[in-house]
């Protein structure tokens, strides 16, 4: 079939929105017809070229929710009509990782979707005779996409897209990292360093977790006031001070959780700084640029400090992303705070522009 799309042709130049060629989907895939999807950082990284392993010419997005349209042979988890968000980060539950409660990474489809391809190593977009490149494993750049079936969490059919997308990425990664990598106790002392869509989610998380203390640590006085809204008992403008500062609004001691969500890696040392002697724990979930190195004074963790990481927040997906929807539907996740401006696929550029400026939080397409 015909599609629209958005096309990255070349790095660092802008998206080009054009008809291409979309295939029947295989065995084991599913056709979804996307109703909604955020632009995200992820996104304008590859564009840029700054990603060492993008490539071109690739339909992008990621952050995508949609209706299942069409099912491939051998589909069993999902049916035509149901509202589904794509998942990046895929569950099979049946490799080695998806069997263990200790990760997220799924091992199933991971090489050929590094490399821009769909399981079977074949792309299901084109032009004429020409393959282009699915953006990992979604392409939700698009009015319609094919995906893996283990790459779809299914969701309660009342959310709405505009909402529903955004737990397909940066709202999972920081309600996750706070829920599934920390596991956050009630009554804990958390900080939480940066206020974009991930920090905001690991601000609403560590709420619902019953944290009793929730400092965030931002740039921007308009994000802190968004981060109080989700929950966030203290902000603070951060600086170089803004270890000192903790140390000094926790009796000397620190956190007992600190989030890392901004990818400076300075910011990722204050995170390790922040966390209390004994057993403070910092979870990092900022992605640092190329080359770029974490420096921790080893006596930090000698004094028993732990540092983890979290990768789409420890979410395996097609289980918990469900959940999350659920939360949000009963109220307990404000998720419209953070959609700042609809766009069409056509507007996907000035999408970028937005981030760049850092105005809003998410721009999310929706698509008629
Ligand atoms: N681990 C994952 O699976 C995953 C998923 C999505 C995004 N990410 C990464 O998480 C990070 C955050 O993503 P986002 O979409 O929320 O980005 P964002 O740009 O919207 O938010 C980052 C925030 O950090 C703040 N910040 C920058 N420097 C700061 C400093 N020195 N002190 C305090 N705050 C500072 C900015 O003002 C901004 O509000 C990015 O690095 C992104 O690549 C990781
Ligand atoms: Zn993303
Ligand atoms: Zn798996």
């Amino acid at each position: 079939m015909k599609i629209r799309a958005a096309v990255l042709e070349d790095f660092g130049q802008p998206l080009e929105v054009q008809e291409v060629d979309l295939a029947e989907p295989k065995s084991g895939e599913v056709l979804v017809r996307l109703t909604a999807c955020g632009v995200c950082h992820t996104d304008l990284y590859t564009a840029s070229g700054a990603d060492p392993s993008g490539y071109a010419p690739t339909v992008l997005g990621h952050e995508g929710a949609g209706v299942v349209e069409k099912l491939g042979p051998d589909v069993t988890s999902v049916t035509p009509g149901d509202q589904v968000v794509t998942l990046f980060s895929p569950q099979c539950r049946e490799c080695i990782h998806c069997l263990s409660d200790r990760t997220n990474l799924c091992l199933a489809i991971r090489d050929m979707q590094g490399k821009g391809f769909l399981p079977d190593g074949t792309t299901r977009l084109g032009r004429g005779s020409e393959p282009i490149r699915h953006f990992m494993g979604t392409s939700t750049f698009a009015e319609y996409t094919v995906m893996p079936e283990i790459a779809l969490a299914k969701v309660n059919p009342e959310a709405p897209p505009e909402h529903a997308c955004l737990f397909a990425c940066g709202l999972s990664t920081g309600l996750g990292a706070v829920m599934n990598t920390a596991k956050v106790e009630a009554g804990a002392t958390c900080v939480v360093f940066g206020a974009g869509m991930v920090g905001l989610g690991a601000v609403a998380g560590c709420r619902l977790q019953g944290a009793e203390r929730i400092v965030c640590v931002d740039l921007s006085p308009g994000r802190l006031d968004l981060a109080t809204a989700q929950g966030a008992t203290d902000t603070l403008v951060g600086g170089p001070d803004t270890v000192e500062r903790i140390l000094e609004m926790t009796a000397g001691f620190g956190a007992d959780y600190t989030f890392e969500a901004t990818g400076n890696v300075d910011v990722m040392r204050q995170a390790v700084e922040s966390a209390r002697m004994g057993w403070g724990l910092c979870t990092v979930a900022g992605v640092a640029g190329k080359g770029e190195v974490l420096e921790v004074v080893p006596r930090y963790l000698i004094t028993g400090r732990r540092v983890a990481g979290s990768s789409f927040g420890g979410v395996k997906g097609r289980d918990q992303v469900p959940e999350y929807v659920e939360r949000a539907l009963a109220g307990d996740i404000d998720v419209g705070a953070f959609v700042s401006h609809r766009i069409t696929l056509g507007d996907v550029n000035r999408g970028f522009e937005l981030m760049e400026a850092q105005d809003g939080i998410r721009s999310v397409i929706e698509f008629a």
